[in-house]
């Protein structure tokens, strides 16, 4: 499908030259090497140069040059991302936006914040809290990942449950198209039924559609408290249940996260921490959050959910005492991804079924695992019925174009879609995702994709082969 050469000669490379200024153009192995990969696996891929422009113009400059050549480009964030979104698979250009790293406007009349995509999304929201103000998409990766990042991902964390994903608070982004214009996609207004909604089609477009320069986010008050629990399960199932007993006895934690005992207990022989009590009968953990204005509020809604947890076999459950003990818990639950990644669980798959759904993937995960003789662990977003799965196979590092796991994450995949879930919650497709956007949608759907990508970019050079082929 992708014809696209290695056409960057060196009068290309003087016009990117002088676009970007020389200390911005690198082709130096050590470079290339860098962004030869992201958070994927253990992939990598290298692209030919690394440009790392500073303005929308300059963006637009060098996709004209490639636009009209053909030159294969991937934009960059952090290169946090999981699914392979960042890797330049076929070489080209990979446009970084690390220099586009300005907050341009905290407007604190009308709670909103323009920013550009280079911003580390932790520094973003710690910018508007100082105004008292609340941006709550969270991912695990909040202090390296950009917010660029989290727009093209659609990306979510533990608050989603009660606050929704970056999709809920983007309104308004300027785009660079692969042929070179910039528009303004919306308005900045918290509601508009104007025409078709480009912004949202955006978010979550994965870098294919266009490269993100401006982004509008609406702002909530910032809650003044939070209280955070710890409840242990003899059985991971039953965790799974009292997670949808939770919302049915009528309450909305500010996050619901569920840890496999695995999980916790690599993560915790890493981090320095002595808060976590890691006993064998245990499976699971569930990390209960609420949020509010009334100190008083809030401590009687936890008492009561414990209430409920308690009906499923809890252990004895554990409130953090004080921020700090809040904030070791926090980053015990962060680091789960990394740190079992480097403890040989390299492949992640990004579960989403209905909530209530959840034992029924736990069960059949582990039957799989049985089967196909692997290590799975789980781990993640329990509240929204998003769980991440962690899978180790022995002398398997990568899922990508490899047979073998091609048909274990096939079936996992298709017991997801009878589960009435699907394959992605919030790290997107990418690379490693796309051979099976067959299992969730027929030919037709993929052909609107399809075309709506030839829409804005005909020549086929932004992120292409990412999402389909
Ligand atoms: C997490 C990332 C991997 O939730 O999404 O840890
Ligand atoms: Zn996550």
């Amino acid at each position: 499908m992708v014809h696209l050469q290695n056409i960057i000669t060196e009068e290309v490379a003087k016009s990117f030259r002088s676009i970007v200024g020389n200390d911005h153009f690198f082709a130096d192995e050590a470079s290339l090497q860098h962004y030869s990969r992201d958070e994927t696996e253990t992939l990598s891929f290298a692209p030919q140069v690394v440009l790392k422009p500073a303005t929308p113009r300059e963006i637009s400059d060098i996709l004209k040059i490639c636009n009209e050549r053909r030159i294969p480009v991937t934009p960059r964030g952090a290169g946090t991302g999981l699914t392979g979104g960042a890797l330049p698979h076929l070489g080209g250009v990979v446009i970084s936006t690390e220099r586009l790293n300005k907050i341009l406007d905290i407007d604190e009349r009308n709670l909103q914040v323009t920013t550009e995509p280079g911003v580390i999304t932790e520094i973003l929201q710690n910018a508007v809290a100082e105004k008292g103000l609340f941006y709550p998409p969270d991912p695990a990766s909040k202090g390296s990942c950009f917010i660029g990042g989290n727009i093209s991902e659609n990306s979510g964390g533990p608050r989603a449950v009660k606050y929704g994903v970056v999709k809920d608070y983007v309104l308004n982004l300027e785009l660079v198209l692969p042929t070179g214009e910039i528009i303004w996609t919306g308005a900045n207004v918290l509601k508009n039924s104007t025409g078709y909604n480009i912004t949202q089609l955006i978010v979550g477009s994965e870098g294919t559609l266009g490269i993100v320069t401006k982004i509008v986010l609406r702002l909530i008050p910032l809650p003044k408290y939070d209280l955070l629990m710890l409840a242990p399960f003899a059985s991971l199932e039953k965790a799974c249940e009292a997670v949808s007993a939770i919302f049915r006895a009528g309450y909305t934690p500010s996050a619901l996260e569920l840890m496999e005992i695995n999980a916790l207990k690599i993560v915790s022989s890493m981090v320095d921490t002595h808060s976590m009590p890691v006993n064998d009968p245990i499976e699971a953990h569930l990390l209960i959050e609420v949020d509010g204005n009334d100190a008083d509020v809030l401590l009687k809604e936890m008492e009561q959910i414990a209430g409920v947890v308690e009906q499923y076999e809890a252990g004895e459950l554990l409130l953090a005492e004080d921020a700090q003990q809040k904030e070791a818990l926090w980053k015990l639950r962060r680091k789960v991804a990394e740190y079992v990644k480097m403890a040989g669980y390299t492949i992640e798959e990004d579960a989403v079924v209905p909530r209530a759904e959840l034992p029924k993937l736990i069960r059949g995960l582990k039957a799989l695992g049985r089967q196909y003789n692997f290590d799975a662990v789980a781990y993640g977003h329990a509240g929204d019925g998003n769980l991440h799965i962690r899978i180790k196979k022995e002398g398997i590092p990568n899922s990508y174009q490899n047979p073998e796991m091609d048909i274990i994450i096939r079936e996992l995949f298709q017991l997801i879609k009878q589960l009435g879930g699907t394959i992605s919650g919030e790290h997107g497709i990418g690379l490693i995702q796309k051979g099976f956007m067959d299992i969730v949608f027929e030919e037709r759907q993929l052909q609107i994709m399809r075309d709506i990508k030839k829409v804005f970019d005909p020549n086929n050079i932004l992120n292409a082969g990412k999402i389909f082929d």
